[in-house]
């Protein structure tokens, strides 16, 4: 049988490279899409990966890169003042293969319904690093919110993953998840990065998070086992 073949968009990074691992542990054929300057970070994977060097929001190397991939998990950013959180989101729902499962990382300040009730400290956090990102020229947040707006609007089979505080450390499991930010069962707002990319990778094959954008925490945190 042939082995799927998934796109992992943003590979380089911490999230990133932790979707690498579990894709390859789950035999996946995987082609990595990096800035040009972190090639070197994807060393450790050596020839088990494809590389493709470019800027993710660049629709010739996305298309490029996910050319014939049943899956693409895009690490959504808002580095930067250029829109590319916006342009890489929307370079991959233009050229991912018809009917691909597209998944996508961001956090919990996205909203899809607007049913979320936050935490006067998470409206602060938002508020305050939005503006102090524009100031200091490196951030737009509100271009995080263009990107998934246009994600929830399109027509692909997506997912948008919305995670918690993250934290490093060993695995703990799958994350458990609600459909609301506020919901108890996510109180603790704390997730082990290693297991937000082991959702992204479980979402590929989990047909029930097509058009929904779970809001994780970790399995083994207080509010997760008094809620599960
Ligand atoms: N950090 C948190 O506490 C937190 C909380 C909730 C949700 N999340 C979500 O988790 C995901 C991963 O976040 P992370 O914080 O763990 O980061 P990360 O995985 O280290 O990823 C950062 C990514 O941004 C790229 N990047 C860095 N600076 C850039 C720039 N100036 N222009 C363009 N790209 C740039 C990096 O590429 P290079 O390798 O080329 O540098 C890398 O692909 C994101 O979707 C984020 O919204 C994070």
């Amino acid at each position: 049988m042939n082995k799927k073949r998934i796109c992992i968009v943003g590979a380089s990074g911490k999230l990133g490279r932790y979707m690498v691992r579990h894709a390859l542990d789950r035999d996946y054929d995987v082609v990595g899409v990096c800035r040009p300057g972190s090639v070197d970070k994807l060393a450790e994977f050596g020839d088990r990966i494809t590389v493709v060097p470019g800027a993710t929001n660049d629709a010739a190397v996305i298309a490029r890169a996910v050319a014939d991939c049943d899956g693409v998990l895009t690490v959504l950013v808002p580095w930067g003042l250029k829109n590319y959180s916006s342009g890489t989101a929307q370079a991959v729902l233009d050229h991912a293969e018809p009917g691909a499962r597209l998944v996508f990382s961001c956090g919990w300040h996205i909203s899809l319904d607007g049913k979320d009730v936050y935490s006067r400290s998470l409206k602060a956090q938002v508020t305050i690093g939005g503006k102090i990102g524009k100031w200091l020229r490196v951030a737009d947040i509100e271009d995080q919110v263009v990107a998934c707006r246009r994600i929830f609007n399109s027509d692909t089979r997506w997912t948008v993953v919305r995670g918690s505080d993250l934290e490093e450390g060993e695995s703990e499991g799958l994350p458990v998840w609600s459909h609301h930010v506020g919901d108890a069962v996510l109180a603790s707002n704390r997730t082990r990065r290693i297991d937000f990319a082991l959702f992204m990778v479980e979402a590929l094959t989990n047909d029930e998070l097509i058009h929904v954008a779970p809001a994780i925490v970790g399995c083994r945190t207080e509010s997760a086992l008094a809620n599960g």
